[in-house]
């Protein structure tokens, strides 16, 4: 019998992270300040400590990871990889499916794999608290649990929809000590200005990032943090891929095709750049494919434009080169709360625009339909995020039956569902619509964004 489950001892938890910027196709564009129309960071030196700021930007290829991160770590990593012989059965596929299970950490998903080190780096530079926002709760829960393992203190400004969606996971982080409140709040300047507009605003993540740095910025003792997109939060990521590396290692495979659910990109990114790495460096064994899988509620790559625009809703970040809907974009809600950010990483806008990842976007209804199968051979039930790479999967697999290919398939599985149940009540009887976000919606957002700045697509030749 093939191993299923393959583990690694301990003392694999990776030494170092791996960053793709040395490795990329091109350099990457800069974020431009919006008063003086040059590249700047605005605010962002305000929001972290030193060495964070020092990741984003460095051009390593390796970042060695604090002996005091890796013994967090060590609680759950190496997390397991599984190959779905009972879902790749039930496809009568040839295809060698496998999954990266990152659902055993202790908040339930990849995001501690950063959160961790982003606890730790603040410790070390004296600061006290952490203030973050969260879509689903799951990077809120996990930077509360890295706030706990360091000793401070959690503010964290949870999307009002997903907070009333999903009561449980603010007990998560109010039991690793975190304080919680739904966004818009009116605890901030930018939460009481939408209230006022529209009391019943269902909230966004860019709404509830604009919460967490207006509160991160007016208080002293505190910094934020940030759960996807940033090139550092990519970089921690890295774990999950070269641990994935090591393990196919060991049972003699490498993947013809990687997927990964997008949000903002740092998941996926976590597994597959080291693989680039490989294929870039002439050490990968076969082409691989990298195929990032995003909500059609949340088309940011598949219909968003690539352009500069701001990171959150209020316009206190630097404009960043990305793919977006629009930074006042508000999502329909749909139950994969963590996909529904309007931008994306600028490193995986880079890749797509060059063609060195492909994309993919599906609907809630189809990603719960592969959920559904995935559970009843697998047995685990996934967070709607990864069931969009679950569907990939499958579909995938089911090409190669057709086709005899005998293709071996790497997904993540970033996150388990277990605080899903009202997501998954409310597929089992059908309440679930497959909802498509328009393209004339892009459209007027980015009408809007170039009347706020006319100057926007001289830009354009920077990316
Ligand atoms: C379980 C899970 N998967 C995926 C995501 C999407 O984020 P990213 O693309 O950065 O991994 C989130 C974000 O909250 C999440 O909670």
């Amino acid at each position: 019998m093939t191993q299923r489950k393959i583990i690694l001892g301990d003392d694999a938890v990776p030494k170092r992270w791996y960053s793709i910027i040395p490795d990329l196709p091109k350099p990457l564009p800069p974020f431009i300040d919006p008063e003086t129309r040059t590249p700047g960071v605005g605010i962002v030196p305000k929001l972290y400590p030193k060495e964070i700021i020092a990741q984003e930007i460095s051009k390593d290829r390796w970042i060695d990871i604090p002996e005091e991160v890796r013994e967090v770590y060590g609680l759950w990593r190496p997390t397991p990889l599984f190959r779905a012989t009972r879902l790749e059965k039930a496809l009568k596929t040839p295809a060698k499916i496998y999954y990266k299970y990152e659902g055993v950490s202790p908040p339930g998903s990849h995001k501690p794999n950063t959160a961790v080190a982003q606890a730790y780096y603040n410790m070390k530079e004296g600061i006290e608290r952490l203030a973050t926002e969260t879509g689903a709760g799951q990077w809120g829960s996990a930077l509360a649990f890295g706030c706990m393992m360091f000793g401070l203190r959690c503010t964290v400004y949870m999307v009002k929809v997903s907070y009333q969606q999903k009561p449980y996971r603010r007990v998560m982080m109010e039991s690793f000590g975190a304080e919680v409140h739904p966004s818009p709040s009116d605890r901030t300047e930018s939460g009481r200005k939408i209230l006022k507009e529209d009391p019943d605003n269902p909230g966004s993540l860019g709404i509830a990032i604009s919460e967490a740095v207006e509160d991160a910025l007016t208080h002293e003792d505190a910094n934020y943090g940030i759960g996807s997109v940033f090139n550092h939060v990519l970089l921690h990521q890295t774990v999950v891929g070269l641990e994935a590396k090591e393990q196919l290692e060991t049972v003699g495979d490498y993947p013809d095709v990687i997927y990964g659910c997008i949000g903002g990109g740092s998941s996926f990114s976590g597994l597959f750049w080291p693989f680039y790495h490989d294929k870039v460096s002439g050490k990968a064994e076969k082409d691989t494919k990298f195929i990032a899988v995003e909500a059609t509620a949340c088309p940011s790559v598949t219909k968003g434009e690539y352009i500069y625009d701001h990171g959150d809703t209020a316009r206190l970040t630097p404009l960043v080169p990305m793919h977006t809907l629009g930074h006042d974009f508000i999502p329909p809600p749909i139950h994969a709360g963590g996909l529904r950010y309007h931008g994306i990483a600028p490193t995986l806008s880079l890749l797509v625009s060059e063609k060195k990842v492909e994309t993919k976007a599906y609907n809630q209804v189809e990603i719960f339909d592969a959920a559904k199968l995935f559970i009843r051979t697998e047995g685990i039930i996934p967070a709607p995020e990864p069931a969009h790479a679950i569907k990939g999967a499958i579909d995938e697999a089911l090409k190669c039956r057709e086709t005899g290919e005998e293709k071996v398939i790497l997904f993540l599985l970033c996150g388990h569902g277990y605080f899903d149940m009202q997501a998954y009540d409310d597929y089992f009887s059908g309440k679930l619509l497959p909802y498509e976000y328009p393209k004339e919606k892009v459209e007027e957002a980015m009408q809007r964004l170039r009347k706020l700045y006319p100057w926007l697509d001289d830009l354009k030749k920077l990316i």
